[in-house]
């Protein structure tokens, strides 16, 4: 251990950098060195935040909206949250029941971090989005990896929920629909994991709505607190502008949750990063409170790029992928692969050799299931262009035609 080791806080040692954003710039790295890379790394829309929200923050710097904001964030856009949950998830939720973050990951960052004691368990149903576990463990919990399969739809069952509770448990964290599987849960999924969840009063329940408004085919999305309402005053209810209005670098997340719950995040944001971005605030009041039809315009964009890379990927020699119901992921099997030997020589041993070899033989940047808990696959964010995404599977389709026995 180097001295620089010793010197830092033992579970921040212990932690892992984000695999997502590793493979990111690896990629992007690449690019830059000249090769004509296409990234399906990315984990946001490659939209533009709309003209209205955009102008929103122009003005607030224009009308001096530049000073500290109440730490738990504006009241107008908490209203606004509280009139979200109200309209569209049919929450009974008033302003004072919800937390404005610097993002979505401070929600869940500052919920664990309130909560959690050294050794308190956390389920967390796989595959998981990364940063969870990591989470988890800087903030002295222990995660309880529950594998969810593809003959379960990638999604928790109540049996094994139940197997998963201790008297240590102290959280559930449910992601729908899911990223790194594109899952979703059903209301009826979502009353069986009730039913289960009211017999153990001691768990919280985390729910992690951002990829609320990327749900495909007509489905309708629903949230634990609204399919179980009596589990509403234990649930932290998640969400965020990043992925529904295409705003990932203005920062703002939010929540609704138990009132003792959103005292305690708020004083931890108070010694921590104080009220989110004042000019960001007010241009997600502006995207809460304006016209929803980017929402299902871009809804419908990721549908068509949905289809399109799923039938590439099921067309290819040794992937496969289920269609995923949401979010803009396909989380593909590529056990096919497995054992062989790239047109390059490489032997693609893992699915983490399986993605250093595609975007270095194929340009073609996508991250390895292991890092989300489930090996041998691969997810493909498809937040590009139809032309891209049309280019990368045919490239994609290549390299694995092209390999051979190790
Ligand atoms: C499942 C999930 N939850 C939360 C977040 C965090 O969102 P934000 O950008 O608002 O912090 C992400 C971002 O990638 C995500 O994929």
């Amino acid at each position: 251990m180097t001295r620089a080791h010793s010197l830092l806080n033992t579970r921040l040692a212990a932690a892992q950098p984000s695999a997502t954003y590793r493979m990111m710039d690896r990629a992007a790295l690449r690019k830059a060195t000249g090769y004509p890379v296409i990234s399906l790394t990315a984990g946001e829309p490659d939209f533009d935040t709309p003209p209205h929200v955009r102008e929103a923050g122009i003005a607030a710097i224009g009308a001096g909206h530049t000073r500290y904001t109440p730490v738990a964030g504006l009241r107008a856009l908490r209203e606004a949250v509280a009139a979200k949950y109200q309209r569209e998830n049919g929450l009974d939720v008033a302003w004072l029941d919800t937390i404005v973050c610097s993002g979505g990951k401070q929600v869940l960052y500052n919920a664990l971090a309130a909560t959690l004691n050294e050794g308190d368990e956390v389920i967390i149903p796989s595959p998981y989005w990364v940063s969870y576990p990591e989470m988890v463990q800087i903030c002295g919990g222990l995660s309880v990896i529950v594998p969810c399969t593809a003959a379960t739809g990638f999604k928790l069952t109540p049996a094994a929920l139940e197997a998963a509770i201790t008297p240590r448990t102290k959280w559930l964290i449910l992601n729908s629909p899911s990223n790194p599987t594109g899952a979703v849960y059903t209301r009826e999924e979502l009353v069986e994991l009730g039913r289960a969840l009211l017999a153990h009063a001691h768990v919280l329940i985390l729910s992690d709505d951002i990829y609320e408004h990327l749900i495909f085919d007509g489905a309708a999305f629903c949230t634990l607190a609204q399919a179980v309402p009596a589990l509403q005053e234990r649930t932290l209810t998640m969400n965020g502008v990043s992925k529904a209005y295409a705003m990932t670098g203005w920062r703002i997340g939010f929540g609704t949750g138990p009132r003792w719950l959103l005292e305690a995040m708020e004083k931890l944001q108070g010694q921590q990063t104080s009220g989110a971005c004042s000019i960001s605030q007010h241009a997600a009041l502006a995207a809460l409170n304006g016209p929803k039809d980017f929402i299902a315009q871009s809804r419908a964009q990721f549908q068509r790029r949905r289809d399109l890379l799923v039938a590439q990927l099921n067309q290819t020699p040794g992937l496969r992928c289920e269609t995923p119901a949401g979010a803009f992921y396909a989380f593909v099997s590529c056990a096919g692969l497995i054992g062989r030997r790239s047109a390059g020589g490489v032997l693609l041993d893992s699915d983490e050799a399986v993605a250093v070899a595609l975007l270095e033989e194929a340009n073609v940047g996508v991250v390895h299931g292991s890092a989300f808990g489930l090996a041998h696959h691969l997810r493909f964010a498809y937040a590009i262009g139809e032309a891209s995404l049309q280019q990368a599977g045919a490239a994609v389709r290549d390299f694995c035609a092209l390999a051979g026995p190790a």
